[in-house]
């Protein structure tokens, strides 16, 4: 491969378990952002954090590609299911990604990119394919090793593995009304967070693969904030490591 892997994250405390990993990073600032270069399972990676938001995120990704030449892009991080049966605790593979607040309607058609022609743009499907192997390996080991009281507190059981379209937008979805609004217009969605649509639009326009996974950390609703920085600690930062890990071992 003539470039190198990135890794991405929104939020510190999934970057340093990832970090953690890594023997050898060294350090470069582009853009007022820290980006790790350094190795992993013998491939050549880059990490960064994406900032939160979708123009951090196009930002960051448009970075990787002209300044570090990335040849494909793996985002892990945290988002709020919306899908029946998503639960805390389980994980989404993104197949396809909408920003669920683009809206240039009547000109366009709600939803639908300007300039684009279409609302969704798609992940990679041979690396997607990977990601959710990797996934499904981490959720058949790892939530069993987590301390019982972590299990208890965040109610998790037996955690699933989802694929399907994962919804962007510069909104932090912490309300049940906003939540049953985005289930009723957009049905298929199975979660939301703030930046995979806009990597997904950066990538599209570059051609560069890209693949990204999100552990559950609430159900974007009226509880939403509660316990949000607890679960990032003790159990999404382990599952990003871990799928980071399984998915670059694999190959
Ligand atoms: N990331 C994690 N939970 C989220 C939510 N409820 N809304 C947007 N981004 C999120």
């Amino acid at each position: 491969m003539a470039g190198p892997t990135a890794i991405v994250s929104a939020l510190h405390e999934e970057l340093a378990a990832v970090l953690n990993l890594m023997p050898d990073e060294q350090q470069q600032v582009v853009g007022g952002r820290t980006f790790w270069r350094g190795h992993l399972h013998g491939h050549d990676v880059v990490v960064v954090l994406s900032g939160i938001g979708k123009v951090a995120a196009a930002t960051t990704a448009t970075a990787l590609i002209e300044r570090f030449n990335v040849q494909r892009i793996v985002f892990t991080g945290v988002a709020g299911g919306l899908g029946d049966g998503v639960k805390v605790g389980d994980v989404v593979v993104a197949r396809h990604f909408l920003q669920h607040d683009m809206d240039a309607s009547p000109i366009f058609p709600r939803h639908e990119v300007p300039g684009y022609g279409r609302a969704t743009f798609d992940a990679d499907a041979a690396l997607t394919e990977q990601l959710m192997r990797a996934s499904e390996s981490v959720l058949r080991e790892l939530p069993a090793q987590l301390p019982d009281a972590v299990r208890s507190a965040f109610g998790l059981q037996t955690p699933a593995c989802h694929q399907g379209l994962l919804l962007s937008g510069d909104r932090f979805v912490s309300t049940t009304a906003e939540s049953t609004l985005l289930r009723n217009e957009l049905p298929d969605a199975l979660a939301v967070e703030m930046e995979g649509a806009a990597f997904a639009q950066v990538c599209h326009d570059y051609g560069v693969p890209l693949a990204v996974v999100r552990t559950i950390s609430d159900r974007a609703d009226d509880a939403a904030h509660v316990d949000f920085p607890r679960f990032l600690r003790e159990v999404a930062s382990r599952y990003s490591a871990a799928i980071v890990d399984a998915l670059l071992a694999q190959q």
